[in-house]
């Protein structure tokens, strides 16, 4: 038994965001997620919408007593642009919403919990999607940076972690390449011209924050980030071309986004790829220099799954550009699986990787796990014994295996500064809605209920004493 100890000051805590926890109360306008809702209820896992969710809205207050309760000192949630937001043409804000989110940081920030605050969470404002084309167009790149710098101007002085955009490369995916993100769309060429505006209007609301701050219009020690979702690609074999089908993987899936906004530079190697390709994007001299120049403070990584890939064997056959023409997806025979959900792959030694990498490769930036989930079902949880809690105890041993690997990392220098999991509350997932459970909580979807896992118990202990066995 070794004992893994972990800095002082170091974050413990949960993410989720606004439009899976808070409810549809008083929201001002709709997003993709209710018009899709509305016009495909079939897609959705039992067909339960974003309005069904944990009703922070209205519970916000009982729920951050729930959050000491597991020893949480931080919490990641994110604005919904379509509640802060009333009209979309004007940047008029809804007082409500600003009213509702001043109530609930404060109580946080009362209660010892730092918030983390986002601006995006896959929630484009169904308006701008339907009239304009969401990501596609710069206007709503335009659009966002007035949303984002309302946000700053009214809570930048009292959240200090602002991230602009939660896996960025998420929406690309699911709206533009594999549809399950609403528009459904499947145009490659497209797809990176979203992804680039993305790109774009993250640099932008840095730039906006950055000279809010310089006019000590948010907090001075205030920072901002970008949390992406950070796979490493593994092969099936150590032969070239499967390193080679990797190394593409890597750069469309990984580098496309992390270069950019955390090293400030477009990998030249991706540009020869969209060139060839015939789909690089609009861009101008000036977009480029405010994506260059937009310095991140920190960065979020998103971990659930391993990637892993080999050289492709049979020929491509879709008519649209997806990164699968340079390699094929494969599933490790002798891999470790989760039984409890999905067949997950389980793979520990990838945050040992994801760190290094941040390390050797990003200048060591400060960075912290964004999101670390263990997905299982309501039936593999089963239901709470007689002490009132749900046995949840497989979610705790691999919740040490990984740790045990951003230890090694830390040992060797990696400049990690907490462990956010998904998430606090079980909370309603896009596509997946309640299929998969994660939270320190069960939500009982009949009751609203909040209901103890024993997973909670264990990580309170590890953010008050920073240290576990294992
Ligand atoms: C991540 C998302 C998050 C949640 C988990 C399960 O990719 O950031 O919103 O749905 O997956």
């Amino acid at each position: 038994m070794t004992t893994y100890q972990f800095p002082k000051d170091f974050m413990w805590g949960a993410a989720a965001s606004g439009i899976q926890t808070e409810g549809s109360t008083n929201k001002a306008n709709p997003s993709i997620w209710d018009l899709w809702f509305q016009q495909s209820p079939e897609r959705f896992y039992r067909e339960i919408s974003s309005d069904v969710v944990c009703d922070t809205y209205h519970k916000y207050q009982d729920d951050v007593r729930l959050m000491k309760q597991v020893g949480m000192n931080s919490f990641r949630t994110s604005i919904q642009w379509t509640r802060l937001i009333k009209d979309f043409e004007t940047g008029e804000v809804c007082p409500d919403a600003v009213d509702f989110y001043h109530r609930y940081f404060d109580e946080m920030i009362e209660n010892g919990i730092e918030p983390m605050i986002n601006l995006y969470h896959f929630d484009m404002p169904a308006e701008l999607q339907e009239t304009y084309g969401g990501f596609e167009s710069k206007l709503v790149v335009e659009k966002f940076v007035q949303y984002a710098v309302k946000a700053f101007e009214l809570f930048g002085h009292k959240i200090k972690y602002w991230i602009t955009f939660n896996e960025p490369i998420v929406p690309v995916e699911g709206g533009y390449l594999y549809d399950f993100h609403y528009p459904c769309k499947r145009d490659g060429k497209l797809a990176v011209q979203v992804g680039y505006n993305t790109i774009l209007a993250h640099a932008q609301a840095v730039h906006a924050y950055k000279q809010l701050q310089a006019q000590n219009k948010v907090a001075a020690d205030g920072q901002i980030g970008v949390v992406l979702n950070l796979t490493p690609s593994y092969t099936r074999n150590d032969s070239e071309e499967d390193k080679k089908a990797a190394w593409y993987a890597d750069l469309l899936f990984n580098r496309s986004f992390l270069d950019p906004m955390v090293k400030n530079e477009f990998p030249a190697e991706l540009c020869d790829v969209l060139k060839a390709q015939n789909i690089l994007p609009e861009t101008s001299p000036e977009e480029i220099d405010e994506i260059c120049s937009a310095k991140v403070d920190f960065l979020g990584v998103n971990y659930y799954v391993p990637r892993r890939v080999k050289a492709r064997e049979a020929e491509y056959e879709l008519d649209y550009f997806t990164p699968e023409v340079y390699f094929e997806n494969y599933v490790n025979p002798e891999g470790r699986f989760n039984p409890f959900r999905d067949n997950n792959e389980i793979l520990p030694v990838a945050i040992y990787d994801i760190a290094k990498n941040v390390q050797d490769n990003y200048g060591n930036l400060p960075w912290y796990i964004a999101e670390i989930g263990i997905a299982m079902d309501e039936e593999s949880e089963g239901k709470a014994d007689e002490t009132g809690y749900i046995d949840d105890s497989f979610r705790t041993d691999l919740m040490k295996e990984h740790l045990v690997q951003l230890h090694r990392a830390m040992e060797e220098g990696s400049n990690c500064f907490g462990v956010h999991q998904w998430t606090f509350i079980d909370n309603w997932s896009w596509l997946n809605s309640f299929k998969r459970r994660y939270g320190f909580y069960r939500l009982d979807l009949e009751t609203g209920n909040r209901i103890p896992k024993k997973h909670g118990l264990w990580f309170k202990q590890l953010s008050e004493t920073g240290q576990f066995d294992y």
